[in-house]
């Protein structure tokens, strides 16, 4: 038994069962056993693999994309460049090194990183030094904004509900024989799902992320005054549908139950819940990850990194592309949200 499972089946005994919320954001923020708390998780030693910790490629795109998107705006002189859960930095450090040779962009920008893990900040002060970090997106000063988000949302907790005539039926996790267990509550009308009625079925279940609308908002309320972009890149797609909880150990797949706070904890991403929450403040545009970088040139970008490899190094530097935007891989699976106030241009590799 983890320690966390400890403290958690302790604390439902003496309360009751938890929401599926509440148990995710234990197992992943828990200040001392929750799994970012606790671990760098990236890479080959770790549980799995993001997109910028597979290429270089994928964070110096994302960099062209939004400071073309700046010099679209007219190159206002001081702008956050912001991301939310960087994990390495990798990201953010490939977005500086691909930018660099854009006149003025690194002088207008400061780079600020909204980061949950104290463990994580570390690793990520190693790659930004130049960063300033936040608790929340709340936090940041006020200024046109530049925001990337890669696998951030689908972190962050959700609730997970069964529908039963027109009434709702939370799933909880609580005990069964002293182990963890999902059950049902018992049903009740949730105005919070009215606009799912039309959409599901006695039976269906339905996930709400109950951090993201504030989340989106702020963004969308910043973008909208002061000017910016943002590019939220996770996999899920328009409207989520069915139970899409998912525990990842060690590169593989595991009942979500089993280890609290040893294994990766995630949820596909609504991104119609995305676009509400910005809306009516910003245009939003959805396209499939592997379109978007091919659009913003990675095909051209692979072939000039391919001239200096070879053996080994060349195989795993095409398998990286592939990767990322075969459909059979991330290309279809991931989505790229763009984001920008009414009246800015839209940002390059998008659907139009
Ligand atoms: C799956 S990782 C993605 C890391 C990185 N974006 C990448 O692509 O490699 C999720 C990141 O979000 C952070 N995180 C999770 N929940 C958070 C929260 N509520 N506030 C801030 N950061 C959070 C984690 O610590 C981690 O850095």
């Amino acid at each position: 038994m983890t320690a966390l499972e400890g403290l958690l089946t302790a604390r439902i005994r003496a309360n009751g069962p938890v929401t599926v919320a509440d148990y995710m954001a234990e197992c992943l923020l828990h200040p001392q056993h929750g799994y970012y708390a606790t671990r760098d998780p990236f890479g080959v030693a770790g549980d799995f693999t993001t997109a910028p910790e597979i290429s270089q490629m994928f964070g110096e795109l994302i960099g062209l994309c939004l400071a073309q998107s700046w010099l679209d705006q007219g190159t206002p002189p001081r702008i956050l460049l912001a991301e939310l859960g960087p994990g390495r930095g990798t990201l953010m450090a490939d977005v500086l090194r691909a930018t660099a040779r854009v006149p003025g962009f690194h002088n207008a920008a400061a780079v600020h990183l909204v980061e949950a893990s104290a463990t994580l900040r570390q690793v990520q002060a190693r790659n930004v030094p130049q960063a300033e970090w936040h608790d929340s997106i709340n936090d940041l000063p006020e200024g046109p904004l530049y925001l990337i988000a890669n696998e951030f949302f689908d972190a962050l907790p959700i609730r997970q509900f069964v529908r039963d005539g027109d009434g709702w039926r939370e799933r909880a996790v609580g005990l069964q024989d002293d182990r963890l267990a999902f059950g049902l509550t018992t049903a009740s009308p949730l105005r919070t799902l009215d606009h799912r009625l039309a959409d599901t079925r006695d039976g269906d279940l339905v996930e709400l992320c109950p951090a993201l609308p504030p989340i989106m908002g702020e963004i969308g309320r910043r973008i909208a005054s002061h000017g910016g972009a943002a590019l939220i890149v996770d996999y899920g797609d328009w409207r989520s549908l069915g139970d899409t909880l998912q525990a990842v150990a060690d590169h593989a797949p595991t009942d979500p139950l089993v280890h609290p706070g040893a294994a990766d904890l995630t949820a596909h991403v609504d991104f119609a819940a995305i676009a509400q929450a910005a809306a009516p403040a910003l245009h939003t545009r959805l396209t499939p990850q592997g379109v978007f970088l091919e659009r913003l040139g990675i095909v051209g970008r692979a072939g000039t990194l391919a001239r200096n490899l070879a053996g080994p190094a060349l195989e795993s530097h095409l398998a990286a592309h592939r990767r990322l935007t075969h459909p059979a891989e991330m290309g279809n699976l991931f989505k790229v949200m763009g984001l920008y106030a009414a009246g800015s241009a839209i940002l390059p590799g998008l659907d139009a």
